[in-house]
């Protein structure tokens, strides 16, 4: 009876991470961000990924449009600069709270021209008053410092193990449906770590079983 509920309880950890979603934004080479305005839990990652030009993704002040949060919080990314159709790297950040987040590119005049997004829009907070108020803006303000608030990593790599590659699979749906992005991943998050970490703790229960046996 012990051994059932201890492995329930298990059970339900696991599931519970497994719920964290990665959603995935691409800043495009026409310079705008795809999707451009999504919801995130706490807990889950937001994967930028740079397509063709010289662009950036930084956290900005909802009030004043294409200016950066004070250093110390938000994130940027540093200038993703590629000829290629997508950039080697990519820029993982991770969501603490529900909070609104508005974010901009800062290169050159991409942010007035409507390179913004937001994570977590409300009534109070939303995409489209904040692209509007940035068109007015002159200049954007890139920090002076980065990357940092996020994760630099090599979007190579992050193919490479068994648990990426279904990562990547959960991206190609988000692309073709970005409305059901969170829907989408974690149903195939969970169905996918059930499966990957269903033979793990068979094999560990096994094992221990073959343990007590030696004992005997
Ligand atoms: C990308 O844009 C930024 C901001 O204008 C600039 O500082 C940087 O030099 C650019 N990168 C390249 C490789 O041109
Ligand atoms: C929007 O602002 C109003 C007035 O400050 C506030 O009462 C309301 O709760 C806010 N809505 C959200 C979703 O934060
Ligand atoms: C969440 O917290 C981590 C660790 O403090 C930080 O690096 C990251 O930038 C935060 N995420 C956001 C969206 O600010």
């Amino acid at each position: 009876m012990h051994c059932t509920k201890t492995f329930i309880a298990a059970a339900a950890m696991l599931f519970s991470v497994a719920c964290a979603d990665t959603i995935t934004i691409t800043a495009k080479a026409d310079n705008t961000f795809e999707p451009n305005n999504v919801q995130a839990d706490k807990g889950d990652m937001v994967e930028f990924r740079f397509a063709r030009g010289n662009h950036s993704v930084v956290t900005g002040l909802y009030d004043f449009p294409c200016a950066p949060l004070d250093m110390g919080s938000g994130f940027f990314s540093g200038f993703m600069d590629t000829m290629d159709d997508q950039a080697v790297s990519l820029f993982r950040v991770k969501i603490n709270n529900t909070e609104p987040i508005a974010f901009y590119s800062s290169v050159d005049g991409q942010c007035a021209g409507g390179m913004v997004g937001m994570i977590n829009a409300d009534s109070n907070h939303t995409l489209d008053d904040y692209r509007s108020r940035a068109k007015a803006v002159a200049s954007s303000i890139s920090p002076r410092n980065g990357p940092y608030g996020g994760e630099v990593d090599d979007v190579k790599d992050s193919g490479d193990s068994g648990d990426d590659s279904n990562e990547n699979m959960d991206d190609e749906e988000n692309d073709n449906s970005n409305g059901n992005d969170n829907s989408d991943g974690k149903g195939n998050g969970n169905g996918n770590a059930a499966g990957a970490l269903g033979v793990p703790a068979a094999s560990a229960v096994m094992a221990s079983l073959g343990f007590a046996a030696l004992l005997l």
